[in-house]
C-alpha cells in the first residue's frame, strides 16, 4: 500500500498516490517565483527567457496547468547559480544543466516524486546536500560527472528510494567514502559511472546479481581493494572499468559474462593465474591486465582482441606451461588465495630464484622448504604440495588455514618436517610415516569427529565423512598414538644425532680428511664438477655442523645454499631497530650492523646504501646474491641470507666478533688489544691469500674483490682471518661491472693500471693484496696523510726503501720483536713478496697461488703440533684448492656410509631442542 508516501510535514496523508496529486502542495504561483529566481540568478540571462509567461521560455516546458515538467538548457554556456527552493517545481520530470558552468551549492532536489532525468554534469558546481536525493522515486538517469569543484560527498543511501534507476554518473566528482552495498534496490540499473573518484572499500556483494551492464569504477585516488569475485554473478556485464585501483585477488571465472566485450584490470594488484573462462569469452574485444602481479602460464587471447598484458609475473614469456614446482607452488598460493605477499615474488619460471619463504637444495633446482609460519594466511592447504618431490620442510603453522589436511601428503619421499600446529584444521589427523616429525597442536576441530547431522562445517571437511563412522574414542587414541610417534621419532632422531656426533668428533680427530666431503648426497655430487668446485658445498655442510656441534659463534646457521630470505622485522628486531650503537662499521656499500638472535648468535646485517644498487631490479640482485650466498669458503666471510624492503638491500654475513684486520694494526691501542705478533700477521696473510685464491678460481675469474684492505679483513676470536665484501663489485662477463658502476677501491690500494683505464683482473687484487702485506710489516697505512710527502703512499716509500735491508729494517713495525733469525727471515720473505705483489705492471705481478706457496712454509713454521684449528673444518688449512679436490673425488667411494648418518642428523635440525631451533625459527630462514 503506498500510503505512506508523504511530501512534507504539513501535507495531509492520502489516502492514495492518485489522490496525492491532486492534494500538492505547490501551484503555479510557486513554480512563477521559483522560475523567476532561476531567471535572476543565470548569467547571462537565456535570450528568451523575458516576461512572466516561463513556460514560453526556451528550454522550459510546462503541462496544461502551466506547471513546469521540464528544464533544458544544456550546453548554453550559463554561469550563475541554482535558487535553493528549485524542488518546489514539483511536476518537475526533467533537469538538463550539463556543460555550462554554474556554480555554488546544488538546491536539494527532495521530494521532485516525477524527476526522471537529472543532467548536472560538467559544471562546477560546489556542494551537494546531504538529502539532494531524497524521495526521487522516479528518478531513472542521473549525472554529476565533471564537477570537480564540489566538497567531498558520500554516495547517499536515500539513492535506495530511486528504484526505477537505470544510470547513475559520477566520474570526477570527488565522492568519498565506500560505495554503499544497496544494488538490489535498482533492478533497472544498467550503467554505473563513478571512475576519478575517492571511493575506498570493496565492491559491494549487492552488486551480485544486479543488471549493471557498464561499470566504471577506475583510477579511485586511494583505490577500491579486496577482490572482485562478484563479478563472476554478473552476467549483464558488457563493459568494466577497473583499472587503476588497489584490487587483489585472483580474476574469477567470468564464463557466465557472455557479453562482456571490454575489460579494464590493469594497475591493479591482481593476482594468480587468468583463469581460462577469460580468454574464452565470446565477445571479448579489448582487455588490459598490465601492471598487476599475475602469475602462472602467459594468458593467450585471440589476434582480433586487443590485449595488453605487460608487467606481469606469468611464468614464462612465451605461452605454455610452467615449470611443475612452479605450477605446484602457484596451487599452493591459489589455495590461500594468491596473497600479494607471495605474488611479490612469486614470479617467473624458477621457484628456487628468490621466490619468498622458498628454499631450494645448493643445486638450486629442487624446493626442499616453504615456510609458511605465521603469515595470517587463511585458505586451505592444497594436495599440489605432493608434487613438490623434494620438498624436505613444510611449515604452515600459526596461521588461519582450514579443511582437512591432504591425506596424500603421507607419501611425500623427502619430507622430515611438517608443522601446522596453531590453525583450524579439522578432519582425520593422516599418518605421516616415522621420518616425519609432523606438529599440529592447536587445531582443535582436527581428529575430532564432526557430529553427523550438524549443518555447518562437515561441507568444509570433504574426507571427515570417511571416518564419520568411528567412534570418538577411537579418534581420540589415534590422536594419542600419533603423539607417541612423534616422541619416538624425536627421541630416534636426537639419538642419531648423538651417536653422529660422537662419531664425528672422534673421526675428526683420527682422520680429518674423512669428513672433507661432509655434506649431503646431492652437494657431493655437485663437488665433482670441477666448474663449481666447493662453490655452495662444503661450506655448507660444515659450518651447519659446526653450528651445533659447538657454541663457535664465528659461525652462523648455514642454510642449504640457494636463497635464503629473511624478513626484514626480523631484522630490525634482532638489531634493535638499526640502532646506533650496533654499529660495526661503515664504508664500502653501507652500514653494518651487529644483530643477535635470541641463542645469543651474532650477525652482522649490512645495510645498502640505496645508491649503492643504481637501476639494479630486484630480480637481479636476487639473481646475483643467490650466487654470493652459495660462494663458502672459511676465508671468506659468508653471505647467510638477503631482505629486500622498499628500497632498502640488507645483507645479512656472519659475525666475526674481532672485528677488522684495521682495528688491530692500526688502532690497537684505542681498542686496548695487545699489538699483532708476526706470527699472527703472517697467519693472518696466508688466509687473506687464501680466501682471495678461492674467489679467483671461481668461474671465469668474475669474482674480482677491486676492494681489499684491512678494513675488509674480519678477524675471528682465533686471530684467523676471513675477506668480507667480496662478490658486490662483481665483474660481469662482457666487463661491465654487475652491482656498482663507479670505480670501486680505495686510494692506496689502487694498482695503477685500475686506477688510470678502470680496466680490472685479478691482478688488481694481487696488488691491494702486496699493499696488506707492507702494512702488515710497517704497521702503517696505505696512505698516511700525517706522514711526509716522501713516505705518504706506502707502496711509493715502501718499494724504493726495501732495496736495501737496512732500511727495511727501521721501516718494520716498531711493535714486532725482530730479535730472532727466523722472523727477520719471515719478514723479509714477506716483504719481496710484497714488492713482486705491487710491481708496476700487472703480468709482472703473480698469481694468488703465488702468494698462498710463499706464505704457506712461513706459516708452517710455527704451526703447532696438533692444529686443533683443523677440528671441524671441512678443508686443510694447507691444502690447496685442486688438492681438495682430489681428495674429495678419492673418498667419493668410501664416504658413503659418512654421507648417509650425516642425512640423518641433518633431518634432525628442526627438532633440536636447543637454542639453534628456536633461532632457526625465529629467522623465518627456511
Ligand atoms: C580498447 O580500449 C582502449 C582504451 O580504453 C581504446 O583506446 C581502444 O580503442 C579500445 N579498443 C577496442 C577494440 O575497443
Ligand atoms: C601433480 O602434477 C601432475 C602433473 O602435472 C598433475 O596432473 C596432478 O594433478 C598434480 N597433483 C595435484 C594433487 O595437484
Ligand atoms: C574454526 O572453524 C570453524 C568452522 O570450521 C568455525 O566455526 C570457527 O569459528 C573457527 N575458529 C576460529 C578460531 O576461527
Amino acid at each position: 500500500m503506498p500510503t505512506t508516501t508523504t511530501t512534507t510535514a504539513s501535507s495531509v496523508s492520502p489516502p492514495s498516490s492518485t489522490s496525492l496529486l491532486l492534494l500538492l502542495p505547490f501551484s503555479a504561483a510557486d513554480d512563477a517565483a521559483v522560475m523567476s529566481k532561476l531567471l535572476a540568478a543565470l548569467s547571462p540571462t537565456p535570450p528568451t527567457w523575458k516576461g512572466t509567461d516561463f513556460c514560453s521560455w526556451d528550454g522550459i516546458n510546462c503541462d496544461n496547468s502551466n506547471r513546469v515538467t521540464s528544464i533544458n538548457l544544456a550546453t548554453k554556456s550559463l554561469a550563475g547559480t541554482l535558487p535553493s527552493d528549485l524542488n518546489q517545481l514539483s511536476q518537475l520530470k526533467t533537469l538538463s544543466l550539463q556543460r555550462n558552468s554554474l556554480s555554488g551549492d546544488l538546491p536539494t532536489l527532495a521530494n521532485l516524486t516525477l524527476l526522471e532525468t537529472v543532467f548536472l554534469d560538467n559544471n562546477n558546481f560546489t556542494s551537494i546536500p546531504p538529502d539532494f536525493f531524497l524521495g526521487l522515486t522516479n528518478l531513472q538517469s542521473f549525472s554529476i560527472s565533471d564537477n570537480l569543484d564540489l566538497s567531498p560527498w558520500d554516495l547517499p543511501s536515500d539513492l535506495t528510494q530511486s528504484s526505477n534507476l537505470q544510470t547513475f554518473e559520477a566520474s570526477n566528482a570527488n565522492i568519498k567514502g565506500s560505495i554503499p552495498d544497496i544494488f538490489d534496490n535498482f533492478p533497472n540499473l544498467q550503467s554505473l559511472r563513478l571512475s576519478y573518484n575517492d571511493l575506498t572499500g570493496s565492491l559491494p556483494g549487492s552488486f551480485s546479481g544486479s543488471e549493471i551492464q557498464n561499470l566504471w569504477l577506475n583510477n579511485q585516488n586511494k583505490g577500491l581493494s579486496g577482490d572482485i569475485n562478484v563479478l563472476s554473478s554478473m552476467t549483464q556485464l558488457y563493459q568494466v572499468w577497473l583499472q587503476a585501483n588497489a584490487f587483489t585477488g585472483a580474476i574469477p571465472d567470468l564464463s557466465k559474462c557472455e557479453n562482456l566485450f571490454d575489460l579494464q584490470l590493469r594497475d591493479n594488484q591482481f593476482t594468480g593465474l587468468v583463469p581460462p573462462s577469460v580468454m574464452g569469452l565470446p565477445k571479448l574485444a579489448n582487455i588490459t591486465l598490465r601492471n598487476n602481479q599475475l602469475q602462472g602460464p602467459l594468458p593467450v587471447f585471440s589476434s582480433n582482441i586487443e590485449a595488453d598484458i605487460s608487467s606481469n609475473g606469468f611464468c614464462l614469456p612465451t605461452a605454455g606451461s610452467c615449470d611443475p614446482q612452479v605450477t605446484a607452488l602457484l596451487e599452493v598460493a591459489g589455495a590461500v588465495g594468491f596473497p600479494v605477499l607471495l605474488a611479490e615474488s612469486w614470479k617467473g619460471n624458477d621457484a628456487c630464484q628468490g621466490w619468498s619463504f622458498v628454499s631450494c637444495d645448493s643445486s638450486g633446482k629442487n624446493v626442499t622448504s616453504l615456510n609458511f609460519a605465521k603469515q595470517k594466511f587463511s585458505g586451505t592447504i592444497s594436495p599440489a604440495l605432493v608434487n613438490l618431490t623434494a620438498l624436505r620442510s613444510l611449515s604452515l603453522n600459526d596461521n588461519n588455514l582450514t579443511g582437512v589436511i591432504p591425506k596424500t601428503l603421507t607419501s611425500m619421499p623427502n619430507l622430515q618436517l611438517f608443522d601446522v600446529s596453531n590453525n583450524n584444521l579439522s578432519g582425520p589427523i593422516p599418518e605421516f610415516p616415522g621420518t616425519v616429525r609432523f606438529s599440529h597442536d592447536g587445531n582443535p576441530l582436527l581428529g575430532q569427529n564432526v557430529p553427523t547431522g550438524t549443518a555447518g562445517p562437515p561441507g568444509s571437511v570433504p574426507s571427515a565423512g570417511g571416518s564419520g563412522g568411528a567412534p570418538s574414542g577411537s579418534s581420540k587414541k589415534s590422536s594419542v598414538s600419533a603423539g607417541m610417534i612423534a616422541g619416538i621419532v624425536i627421541g630416534v632422531i636426537v639419538f642419531m644425532g648423538i651417536v653422529f656426533f660422537v662419531f664425528y668428533k672422534c673421526c675428526a680427530k683420527k682422520k680429518h680428511q674423512k669428513f672433507d666431503r661432509v655434506d649431503n648426497l646431492e652437494v657431493g655430487k655437485e663437488l665433482m664438477k670441477p666448474s663449481t668446485v666447493g662453490s655452495s658445498s662444503y661450506g655448507g655442510g660444515f659450518s651447519e655442523l659446526q653450528s651445533q656441534s659447538s657454541g663457535d659463534h664465528s659461525e652462523m646457521h648455514v642454510f642449504e645454499g640457494g636463497n635464503v630470505i629473511i624478513s626484514v622485522q626480523v631484522l630490525r628486531q634482532v638489531t634493535d631497530n638499526f640502532s646506533e650503537k650496533n654499529i660495526l662499521g661503515r664504508g664500502g656499500f653501507g652500514v653494518v650492523y651487529k644483530g643477535e638472535l635470541h641463542d645469543g648468535t651474532k650477525i652482522a646485517v649490512k645495510k645498502m646504501e640505496s645508491g649503492v644498487m643504481g637501476t639494479k631490479g630486484l630480480n637481479e640482485f636476487q639473481a646475483e646474491i643467490a650466487v654470493l650466498t652459495k660462494v663458502r669458503h672459511r676465508h671468506l666471510v659468508a653471505l647467510l641470507g638477503y631482505c629486500v624492503d622498499g628500497n632498502e638491500r640488507l645483507l645479512v654475513y656472519e659475525y666475526m666478533p674481532q672485528g677488522t684486520l684495521s682495528q688491530h694494526l692500526f688502532e690497537w691501542g684505542e681498542h686496548k688489544t695487545p699489538p699483532l705478533s708476526w706470527k699472527q700477521r703472517v697467519s693472518i696473510a696466508l688466509d687473506v691469500a687464501r680466501g682471495v685464491e678461492y674467489l679467483h678460481s671461481l668461474a671465469q675469474s668474475s669474482f674480482i674483490h677491486r676492494d681489499l684492505k684491512p678494513s675488509n679483513i674480519l678477524l675471528g676470536d682465533d686471530m684467523r682471518a676471513k675477506v668480507a665484501d667480496f662478490g658486490l663489485v662483481k665483474n660481469a662477463p662482457d666487463g661491465k661491472y654487475s652491482v656498482e658502476t663507479r670505480l670501486a677501491g680505495t686510494f692506496g690500494y689502487l694498482a695503477p693500471e685500475y686506477a688510470a683505464t678502470g680496466r680490472v683482473t685479478t691482478k688488481v687484487d694481487v696488488f691491494a693484496f702486496g699493499v696488506v702485506l707492507m702494512e702488515l710489516i710497517t704497521g702503517r697505512k696505505a696512505l698516511d696523510e700525517t706522514m711526509p710527502d716522501e713516505r705518504c703512499h706506502l707502496v711509493t716509500w715502501f718499494r724504493r726503501v726495501i732495496i736495501s735491508k737496512e732500511n727495511m729494517l727501521k721501516a718494520i713495525d716498531q711493535t714486532l720483536e725482530t730479535e730472532d733469525e727466523e722472523t727477520l727471515d719471515s719478514i723479509t720473505k714477506v716483504a719481496e713478496l710484497a714488492g713482486h705483489c705491487t710491481a708496476r705492471e700487472p703480468f709482472q705481478r703473480p698469481d694468488m697461488g703465488h702468494a698462498v706457496n710463499v706464505l704457506g712454509p712461513l706459516v708452517e713454521q710455527w704451526k703447532p703440533s696438533r692444529p686443533e684449528e683443523e677440528d671441524g673444518h671441512g678443508i686443510d688449512l694447507h691444502m690447496s684448492l685442486p688438492q681438495a679436490l682430489m681428495r674429495w673425488q678419492a673418498d667419493e667411494g668410501t664416504s658413503r656410509t659418512f654421507d648417509m648418518s650425516f642425512n640423518h642428523t641433518q633431518s634432525s635440525i628442526p627438532s633440536k631442542p636447543s637454542g639453534f631451533a628456536d633461532s632457526f625459527d625465529s629467522m623465518d630462514c627456511r
